[in-house]
C-alpha cells in the first residue's frame, strides 16, 4: 500500500543513549541498531499506508519540543524515553498534552532490573506498554498503534 500524503505520520521518538543500540550493553538491549529498527518501522508503516517519522535525541528539551510538535504533526506516537522514563516530569507533562494514542516501548524487561527502573513517568499516558521483547517490541507497538489510528 502507498502512503497517503494527507495522512499525518506516526512519530517514533527515542531517548538518551539509544543511538548506541547494537554496541551498548547488547546483553540487555540486543544487537540490532537504531537505524535497523527505524528502517523496519518505516517499512511496516509503508505496508499499512502510514508514514513514519523516527527521531532520537540525548536531550530532554529536544524530546519535549518534538512531543509538542507531534501534537499537530502526527497521528500517533511510539516512545522509548530511555532513562528519562524514570526521571522526567517535564516529559510526562508534554505527553499529558498529546491528544493521540501513545505506545511506550522498552527493549529490556524493566521488571527484571533495578528498582529505580520500575517507575515510569510515561506509562500514565500510554495506551500500551511493551517491554522485554527487544527490537521486536517496536514492531508489536507499531502494529497495535496502527490498529488504533483514528480515521
Ligand atoms: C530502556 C530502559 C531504561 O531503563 C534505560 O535507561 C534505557 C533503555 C529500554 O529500552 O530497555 O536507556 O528504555
Amino acid at each position: 500500500m502507498t502512503v497517503s500524503p494527507a495522512q499525518k505520520p506516526i512519530f517514533v521518538l527515542q531517548g538518551p543513549n539509544l543511538n548506541l543500540l547494537g554496541e551498548r550493553e547488547p546483553h540487555l538491549y540486543g544487537t540490532t541498531t537504531l537505524a535497523e529498527i527505524h528502517d523496519s518501522l518505516v517499512a511496516q508503516g509503508e505496508a499499512a499506508g502510514v508514514a513514519v517519522e523516527c527521531r532520537q535525541s540525548n536531550h530532554e528539551g529536544q524530546l519535549i519540543e518534538w512531543i509538542q510538535e507531534a501534537r499537530m504533526a502526527s497521528c500517533g506516537l511510539i516512545i522509548n524515553a530511555a532513562a528519562l522514563t524514570h526521571t522526567s516530569v517535564a516529559l510526562s507533562d508534554a505527553l499529558a498534552a498529546y491528544p493521540q494514542t501513545i505506545m511506550e516501548v522498552h527493549l529490556s524487561n524493566l521488571w527484571k532490573r533495578e528498582a529505580f527502573r520500575h517507575h515510569s513517568y510515561v506509562s500514565p499516558y500510554a495506551t500500551g506498554v511493551i517491554c522485554g521483547l527487544g527490537a521486536e517490541g517496536y514492531t508489536v507497538a507499531m502494529q497495535a498503534l496502527i490498529k488504533r489510528l483514528k480515521p
